[in-house]
């Protein structure tokens, strides 16, 4: 722990990610956090907050802030860890979700993310344009014969699963059971988890295992143009063992499910509160690519990630020594208005605007330009099979 003694100012700031004000607006708070001139500790999680774009930026693309235990801790330290914090006695869970590319870092996360880095880039994913179109037009056409929908249990929750089982290899017909999977484990990852959390984790962690096995089994007799098959070949070179297939799978689950679901919801509710915004996109749809980059900076639906320091490091002029927490706060740094003007600004011609929803460095999301795909094609296929889109109940979405 650093010799910091909070100093006044800072002692008044109310940091309190889960209470009802902080979810209803944490812009305030965050804005707060900006003016302060060294990191804000964070008691409730040992952890010294980042919200500037400026230190946040630096601080993802520093080699030495690091997202394992394991790059500066024994094994015996990394178990003891876990069990501080109750992620023990979950072996299926403990092997591949606690473990993962995004949860490793230097030679080990180089070589699993270099074995997957073609599937997911820009000009990769425009092959799966046609079959999310299909997939949101066939959703669309059947919920536009009603007059009110709820955008995000009848439209926005479908789609990632579906894309993303697409990606793995994932039968059509299955993807439905991979939101189920997918929320029972990221639930477990909310500071307010219960055993019975952790005990449904472990479930679904298991249930998704053993339907890996099968689709891996199916796949290693019947290759086919998908995410598990190329893990397979990469298997079968000695580029990654089972272990680091199955957790790769399950990764690439967690990682772009709720999250894109968020976004696709706050984005709408962005549009809808920002009436202006709304009919110019609809006048000028070339503009979407902008306004999905604008909805993912203005909610950024991953707002908190952390690191810890794998040596002693200065951040802001203070010394913090090996092994210190820090977090990454995302969602503070992409309404820095020292970075963009008007910050709070809804504004879907923002151009350039360069966000950091998808962090940056070693562990830029793999996903990034999936999920933006996935987001145009939703936000294109409701302009133009409406006339006009109303807010029956606004509800904001939930962060932390
Ligand atoms: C709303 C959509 C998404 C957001 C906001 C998002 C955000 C992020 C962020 C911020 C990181 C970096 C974490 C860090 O700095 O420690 C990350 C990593 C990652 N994301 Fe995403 N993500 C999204 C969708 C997706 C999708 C759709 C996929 C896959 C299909 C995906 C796969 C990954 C993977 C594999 C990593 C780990 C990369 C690594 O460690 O090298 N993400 N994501």
């Amino acid at each position: 722990m650093p010799d910091l003694i909070p100093d006044s100012e800072i002692s008044e700031i109310e940091f309190n990610p889960l209470s009802e004000s902080f979810s209803q607006d944490p812009y305030a708070v965050y804005a707060e956090l900006r003016k302060l001139d060294q990191p804000f500790y964070y008691e409730d999680v040992d952890c010294w907050l980042l919200s500037r774009f400026e230190d946040v930026e630096k601080a993802a693309l520093n080699p030495v802030f690091v997202r394992s235990l394991a790059a500066f801790m024994s094994p015996q330290q990394v178990a003891e860890e876990r069990r501080k914090v109750n992620w023990h006695d979950m072996p299926n869970h403990s092997k591949y979700v606690q473990f993962s590319l995004l949860d490793s870092d230097g030679d080990v996360h180089f070589r699993l993310r270099k074995i997957v880095f073609g599937m997911f880039t820009g000009r990769y994913v425009e092959r799966y344009r046609a079959m999310v179109q299909r997939y949101v037009d066939q959703l669309l056409n059947a919920l536009l014969e009603e007059r009110e929908i709820d955008f995000v249990e009848d439209l926005a929750s479908h789609v990632p699963g579906h894309i993303i089982g697409n990606v793995l290899g994932v039968p059509d017909e299955d993807c439905p059971q991979l939101r189920v999977w997918s929320e029972n484990v990221v639930q477990f990852f909310d500071a307010g988890r219960t055993d019975d959390d952790k005990q449904l984790a472990e479930q679904a962690t298991t249930e998704f295992y053993e339907y890996l096995l099968e689709l891996i089994s199916q796949r290693s007799k019947n290759p086919k143009d998908d995410l598990v098959s190329t893990l397979i070949e990469a298997k079968k070179s000695g580029d990654i063992d089972e272990t680091e297939l199955i957790s790769t799978c399950m990764l690439i689950l967690m990682a772009g499910h709720g999250s894109t679901i968020d976004v696709m919801g706050s984005g709408m509710n962005a549009l809808l509160q920002h009436p202006d915004q709304m009919a110019q996109l609809r006048q000028d749809q070339g503009l979407i690519k902008t306004a999905v980059q604008e909805m993912f900076r203005f909610e950024s639906p991953l707002p908190f990630f952390h690191r810890h320091a794998a040596e002693d490091v200065e951040v802001l002029g203070q010394h913090y020594p090996k092994g210190t927490k820090f977090g990454l706060l995302y969602g503070s740094a992409n309404r820095d208005s020292e970075r963009f003007l008007d910050a709070d600004r809804f504004d879907i011609s923002r151009n350039p605007n360069r966000h950091i929803a998808f962090g940056r460095g070693a562990h830029l999301c793999l996903g990034n330009h999936l999920s933006r795909l996935d987001m145009e094609i939703v936000f294109l296929a409701l302009l133009d099979k409406t006339k006009s889109i109303n807010p029956v109940k606004c509800q904001r979405s939930a962060r932390y």
